[in-house]
């Protein structure tokens, strides 16, 4: 059971004062009969909830796909830098979202933002394998070798050990590096080991999201029914096959 005020202002369009004052005018009615208060406990799941005779259009969870541009922090706020909440309009930053993963302030791609922390872990987890694929542009000329270091699992110099990654060159100095984890930089301190900084790179695919390549920097929508359903299933197959790729998935 949630208070009527944080179910509607959750929907992004009233805030919860205008809520109360909705209530005082009689104009919220819940299973037909006019709220009597704006912290009356409902279940919004089951409960007709209507503003000016209309649904409020009540869904549990928000799924955003977001074309993040260079120069914004993937974090919800920040005193000093942009974030890409920042991006949204106020309705959906109302609704308390999150982004799934970090992309570095310069890397641009596939975020995904959302409220639904129980999908948000599952997609994070390791044991997860969620596929994770980013176009790379370095400095500097990609070889086969780097595709085997990728393959073997690097341990980097620093101590991170990687687990087995897919490197496929796409021309001496571009790439798609698949990943299975999402340690801090972690493609471009694979890369740097290998004597090829990264000059350029944007994440295009997470499990079976595909960035919406219409979407323009900066741009945003939601996700459709089917491809939350998608992240959903590939979640809970990978846990129920495990499926850690090895080497032999990647060479
Ligand atoms: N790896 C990186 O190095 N940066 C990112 O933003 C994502 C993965």
């Amino acid at each position: 059971m949630e208070r009527l005020d944080k179910v509607i202002s959750g929907m992004g369009k009233k805030s919860r004062r205008e809520v109360k004052l909705l209530v005082r005018q009689g104009r919220i009615l819940v299973d037909g009969v006019p709220a009597l208060s704006a912290e009356m406990k409902v279940d919004p799941d089951t409960t007709e909830i209507l503003l000016d005779g209309e649904s409020i259009g009540y869904e549990k969870f928000t799924y955003i796909m977001l074309h993040k541009p260079a120069g914004v922090l993937s974090a919800v706020e920040d005193r000093r830098q942009s974030t890409v909440l920042d991006l949204l309009p106020q309705e959906l930053r109302r609704r308390e979202l999150s982004p799934v993963g970090r992309l570095d302030k310069d890397t641009e791609g596939l975020l995904l933002l959302t409220n639904d922390g129980t999908l948000t872990h599952q997609l994070l987890r390791p044991r997860s394998h969620v596929d994770k694929v980013y176009y790379a542009r370095v400095e500097g000329e990609l070889e086969t070798a780097d595709c085997e270091a990728f393959a073997g699992g690097m341990t980097l110099g620093d101590g991170l050990v990687c687990m087995p990654a897919g490197l496929e060159i796409l021309s001496p100095n571009e790439a798609l590096v698949t990943l299975q984890e999402g340690k801090f930089h972690q493609v471009k301190r694979m890369l740097a080991a290998r004597g090829k900084p990264v000059v350029y790179l944007k994440r295009l695919s997470m499990g079976s999201l595909r960035l919406d390549e219409s979407l323009a920097p900066g741009e945003y929508r939601p996700l459709t029914e089917g491809e939350v359903n998608g992240l959903r299933a590939a979640v809970n197959e990978n846990i129920s096959t495990e499926r850690q790729k090895s080497s032999k998935d990647f060479c």
